[in-house]
């Protein structure tokens, strides 16, 4: 069972009926979308936002001292106002956005990891991250002579706690870069249990939030964290948009990562100066357009709030671990007794892509594969799942259309 708090329950046709695409039909079969957690459908405020700016109110950002330039910088930078509510952010300016969360984590390898860890110090990770919060941190050792340290998991897909601890007691641990759920096991880490452990040990501690902030509310106050990043298009906004938020003095303590435009304060041939965060992070031309997107996705989250969004994806998922687990063949992949809107499955005697495919010929959409965490699948002696994600438009039905398709799949492969 799901260790969520219950709220009451949303208004699903309301929600519903604010996403277009949800009236598609496929091969004449009504859409049944259960990829979220690759990326979510965006909402009509979003796309109505990004249309509005194109057609009303665009033009490049902190540059001009016209109307129009000054009412699109007011846009863009009314979202850095939203993530920062969103997110119980301090101060406006430790929002730094980023392309997506991928962007957001080199950008920290390269200037946290470059500009104030030490070779000869370590970084933590945890055995269930996705290849955006491993391969910076394998480059960052390559190239800077940081050792990475790897936090193994239980059976159950959750952090293995005390070894995970061990990893930290020499003092060398510069960081704790690690997942707040898990993309494969749906696992929430537990979070304030890492974060004071990793302070009492000296390191700072990074979260990957790009899916645990789509389903529950993120404090990154209460979290006592010092990183945290996430991306706009899991979060019913658009691509192309991602954020990092730091602590502010860590930020200013950051060499910038690309050099650029907008990022400095002044520029001669023999030397330039950086502007104040977080701008001298944020280099050329930004996604505008994306980030009002994001913006008004944020304004729809928060809309809803996150009590009805938890507690309906709560309930969505004990469904699916009910209806799933009741199928003879299929086994739900991962534990996890604090656990995410994600159920990875296999099927007995079938290759996870023919069950996507095969799920896709009824009009279910899931995502089959390695879900860009390979070492993950080695730890569960996999090569790949079957991955059902839930967004806030998902409804139970869904989830049992779900199980009889895949009745139907198990039965083929019979
Ligand atoms: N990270 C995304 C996923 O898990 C793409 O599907």
């Amino acid at each position: 069972m799901n260790v969520v708090t219950r709220a009451p329950a949303p208004d699903l046709a309301a929600i519903r009926a604010q996403f277009p695409i949800l009236s598609e039909t496929i091969r004449g079969k009504k859409l049944v979308f259960l990829d979220s957690a690759a990326s979510a459908q965006k909402p009509r405020a979003v796309i109505e936002a990004m249309v509005h700016a194109m057609e009303h109110q665009y033009a490049n950002v902190h540059r001009g001292l016209h109307w129009m330039s000054e009412r699109a910088t007011e846009a863009y930078e009314g979202t850095r106002d939203a993530v920062a509510r969103l997110i119980n952010a301090r101060d406006r300016h430790e929002i730094v956005f980023t392309g997506n969360s991928t962007g957001a984590i080199n950008l920290l390898a390269h200037s946290y990891g470059r500009g104030v860890l030490k070779p000869g110090q370590a970084v933590v990770i945890s055995g269930m991250e996705h290849h955006s919060n491993i391969v910076p941190w394998q480059m960052l050792r390559d190239a800077h002579g940081i050792e990475l340290r790897v936090a193994p998991i239980t059976d159950a897909g959750e952090l293995d706690f005390p070894a995970f601890e061990d990893l930290l007691r020499d003092g060398r641990v510069g960081l704790v870069a690690i997942t707040h759920m898990s993309n494969v096991l749906g696992t929430y880490t537990p979070a304030e249990r890492i974060v004071a452990v990793a302070h009492a040990h000296g390191a700072k501690v990074m979260f990957d939030g790009s899916q645990a902030i789509v389903h529950r509310r993120v404090d990154v106050q209460a979290l006592d964290a010092d990183f945290y990043v996430f991306t706009g298009h899991k979060l019913y906004g658009p691509t192309g948009i991602g954020v990092l938020w730091g602590r502010r003095e860590l930020l200013e303590a950051m060499p910038p990562f690309m050099g650029g435009g907008d990022m400095i304060s002044s520029v001669s041939y023999e030397r330039s100066t950086w502007a104040e965060v977080p701008h001298k992070f944020e280099a050329g031309t930004p996604a505008i357009l994306e980030s009002i997107g994001l913006g008004a996705a944020i304004g729809f989250v928060e809309s809803i709030g996150y009590g009805a969004i938890a507690a309906h994806e709560a309930s969505l998922t004990d469904h699916a671990l009910a209806r799933l687990g009741g199928i003879e063949g299929v086994n739900v992949i991962g534990r996890a007794q604090d656990r995410g809107g994600v159920v990875s499955f296999t099927l007995d005697r079938a290759h996870a892509h023919d069950v996507a495919t095969l799920l896709d010929r009824q009009g279910i959409a899931v995502r089959a594969g390695h879900h860009c965490a390979e070492p993950l699948m080695r730890r569960l002696g996999l090569d790949s799942t079957a991955r059902a994600s839930f967004g806030i438009y998902t409804t139970h039905e869904e989830i049992d259309a779900l199980a009889d398709a895949l009745t139907r799949v198990r039965e083929f492969f019979a």
